[in-house]
């Protein structure tokens, strides 16, 4: 069953003065499942877009089940039987959950020329119940739901005609664990089913699980395909990065460290329905971890700290001062950081430049009287900018122009600039490549030594173990259990903390 479905030649991609894709050549083969990795910024989403119709080639030629294939669009790719799976929200505001899954075909179901709005309605349903979304309504607006469900939703239009392409980029890393197996669930029966399969993920461990090749990409450039045995974590990062990754990747020391200083104290906080009873304190130069299933209440818990929920019982207090943080103004305004964990849609102006988004946090600090410096922006914007070493042309360009993973570093870069003292963090490191991220552990070290303390969610286990002073778990909205860190923490005792 070796044969191919679509051969991608020689293919280009110049974004005015960014090469984004430099003579790459790809197979995709019936029933076969090829992975895509390589650091933020070294062309896979341009990659899948030229495939899936979003833009054409600088240079290049596709074939696509023997024939040449050039796809004017998305709809276009779609109808040859290439479905995309984007890394960013790829369902329309404004329109109902139907109109979103059948968008553009339209034509198929239209009778006299009017698309019967019952038709479209029934078979969305048809659909979405196919795929264990029953709760969904085709007839809302497709904002009411959440991003995961969302994503969900486009899931279950990619496969509502049997594709013969599907790829999925970097979508699993944004779900959660429910939202992961269904996706694995879905790869294995395309699998089955004879389907071409393109994977894009950061999260080798899961690529090294599904994959039966897996093709690397390094600044636009092809450098190798592993197969077999050679599919493993450590081969794929060396080539992804060029070069061995020595030295330890987390923190270096196993002891506990903080200051007796209480700088956050969260007290019996609830919020109907989803958590309850959370205590703790937050210590000066304390890196507080997190951990549970994604659906366990962790990522609203850090909301409403924040001052985005209103909680519906309990208190956030900012030690010094004895501030509540009711709101977000008064966390941004004490210097508490948020970093979300769906940074796109949270806390990014996509259509403003890279300099104006890190400096929207810290007007504070460049206005003198009541100017401000547009020399000391772009000084503050470039500084924070390379420290985390997003991959841009220059500071002025469109923050939408940017790779997935670029996007997260600016909204951390924003923060940084701000001078922070709390930074609450929402699985920080997800959808950034395995170089970045070891900086990103790096910087949280340095912060934590110069007095700042971090609350930090997240659903990898070894990232709390290898970060975190003390971990707190949760399970079922409530705290089930503390850990304080220690060389023979394991993931398994964590987990059966947690599930
Ligand atoms: N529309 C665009 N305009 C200008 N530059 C772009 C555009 N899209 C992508 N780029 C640039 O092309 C390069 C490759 O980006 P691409 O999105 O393909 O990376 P990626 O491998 O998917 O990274 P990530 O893992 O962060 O998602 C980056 O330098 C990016 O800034
Ligand atoms: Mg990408």
């Amino acid at each position: 069953m070796d044969e191919i479905v679509l051969k991608a030649e020689r293919m280009f991609k110049e974004f005015g003065s960014t090469k984004a894709v430099t003579d790459v050549t790809l197979e995709l083969h019936r029933g076969r499942v090829v992975g895509l990795v390589g650091e933020n910024g070294s062309g896979k989403s341009t990659l899948s877009s030229m495939i899936a119709g979003v833009y054409p080639p600088t240079k290049g030629e596709m074939t696509y089940k023997g024939q040449p294939y050039n796809p004017k669009s998305v709809l276009d790719a779609r109808k040859a039987g290439i479905q995309y799976l984007t890394q960013e929200q790829g369902t329309i505001d404004g329109m109902t959950v139907a109109e979103n899954m059948f968008l553009g075909e339209e034509d198929e179901m239209s009778k006299a020329g009017l698309v019967s709005i019952r038709k479209l309605n029934e078979r969305s349903r048809k659909i979405l119940i196919e795929n264990g979304l029953d709760y969904v309504n085709p007839i809302k607006p497709i904002e009411h739901y959440s991003f995961e469900d969302r994503k969900m939703i486009e899931t279950a239009r990619s496969l509502s005609h049997q594709p013969d392409i599907l790829i999925i980029d970097e979508t699993t890393t944004a779900l959660s664990q429910k939202g992961h197996e269904r996706i694995y669930e879905i790869i294995g029966e395309q699998k089955a089913k004879g389907t071409a399969v393109l994977i894009i993920s950061h999260d080798l461990e899961e690529i090294q699980k599904l994959c039966d090749e897996v093709v690397i990409l390094r600044d636009g450039k092809y450098i190798t395909t592993l197969y077999g045995e050679d599919i493993e974590p450590q081969k794929m990062r060396e080539n992804m990065i060029g070069r061995e990754i020595k030295g330890s990747y987390y923190r270096a020391d196993f002891e506990c460290s903080y200051e007796d200083e209480v700088v956050l104290e969260v007290k019996d906080l609830g919020l109907e329905g989803v958590f309850s009873d959370i205590s703790f304190d937050l210590h000066k130069g304390e890196i507080l971890g997190i951990g549970g299933l994604s659906e366990c209440g962790m990522h609203e818990l850090l909301k409403t700290i924040f001052g985005a929920i209103k909680p519906t019982s309990g208190s956030v207090t900012l030690a010094n001062g004895n501030i509540s943080l009711k709101n977000t103004t008064v966390s941004v305004k004490n210097k508490v950081a948020y970093i979300p964990k769906d940074r796109d849609k949270e806390s990014l102006f996509q259509a403003t430049s890279i300099k104006d988004n890190i400096v929207t946090s810290t007007l504070d600090k460049l206005k003198k009287g009541i100017f401000i410096l547009p020399k000391s922006e772009k000084k503050i914007a470039q500084e924070q900018a390379d420290k985390i070493e997003v991959k841009m042309q220059n500071i002025e360009q469109m923050v939408r122009d940017l790779s997935g993973g670029n996007k997260q570093k600016v909204v951390i870069a924003k923060w940084m600039a701000n001078d922070s003292k709390i930074f609450i963090m929402d699985c920080p490191t997800r959808g950034i490549d395995v170089g970045v991220k070891a900086k990103i552990y790096k910087l949280m070290d340095t912060l934590k030594h110069e007095g700042i303390s971090i609350l930090m969610v997240s659903e990898e286990m070894m990232e709390l173990i290898g970060m975190a002073d003390r971990i707190i778990t949760i399970k079922d909205g409530r705290v089930s259990e503390e850990f304080s860190r220690s060389a023979d923490l394991s993931e398994s005792k964590i987990i059966s903390a947690i599930v």
